[in-house]
């Protein structure tokens, strides 16, 4: 029998980047929240179509500081994502990708990209703890890889903020808002994940 234990001080950052409100990426993002939240670790969950993220500009405006020139709310956003210790990012796939939004913040991360492999900076605030990332999404048809691409986007993008892919909870044929509540187990499958997440082995 493995012996675990919560990690009561962790940073955990949830991103929900649908756009559709209580939809089904939220209402797993939420039950994942839950998870975390039961063993007693604080969340923090933020919604991208809430926040004002522009597209990056490709403008090099980032080479020479690491830092981006463009005033919105990646600024904070930025240093949310370097302070966390586990991230768990939530979007449906939309033309077999991430939505617009989510690709418009994974995008605003090149001066973190640049702050790692240009100017050789740590991109974590605390480079020694552990970090790990968590991704959600569903799409409404079956297609056999219909999560591969969101997937290599996303572990591009963790490998940038030195986060480790922890894998990924996804759900094909989940198209009508409100449907993942009918899945048998999604709900409760994201609640153990989240559990999970902020958990450690003791005898590894
Ligand atoms: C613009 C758009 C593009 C979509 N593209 C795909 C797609 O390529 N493949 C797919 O299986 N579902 C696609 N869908 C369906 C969504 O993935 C599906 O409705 C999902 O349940 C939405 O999740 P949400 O409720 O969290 O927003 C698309 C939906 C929209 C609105």
């Amino acid at each position: 029998m493995s012996k675990t234990k919560s990690v009561s001080k962790l940073k955990v950052l949830g991103i929900a980047g649908s756009p559709r409100r209580d939809g089904n990426t939220d209402l797993l993002l939420h039950q994942v929240m839950a998870g975390v939240a039961s063993q007693q670790v604080q969340t923090k969950t933020v919604i991208l179509t809430q926040l004002n993220i522009a597209p990056c500009r490709h403008c090099d405006g980032c080479l020479k500081t690491g830092k981006c020139v463009v005033d919105d709310d990646m600024q904070w956003l930025h240093t949310d994502l370097r302070e966390a210790d586990r991230i768990i990012l939530a979007s449906p796939v939309f033309f077999m990708g991430l939505t617009a939004q989510t690709k418009a913040m994974i995008d605003r991360c090149q001066a973190l990209w640049i702050m790692k492999y240009v100017l050789k900076l740590p991109v974590p605030i605390n480079p020694d703890k552990e970090r790990r990332g968590f991704f959600i999404s569903v799409g409404g048809t079956k297609l056999s890889n219909l999560f591969q691409p969101a997937i290599a986007t996303i572990k591009s993008w963790f490998t940038t903020l030195d986060i480790k892919y922890d894998g990924e909870l996804v759900f094909s044929g989940i198209d009508e808002k409100g449907a993942i509540t009918k899945h048998p187990t999604a709900l409760k499958d994201a609640f153990a994940a989240g559990q999970q997440l902020v958990t450690v082995n003791l005898l590894k």
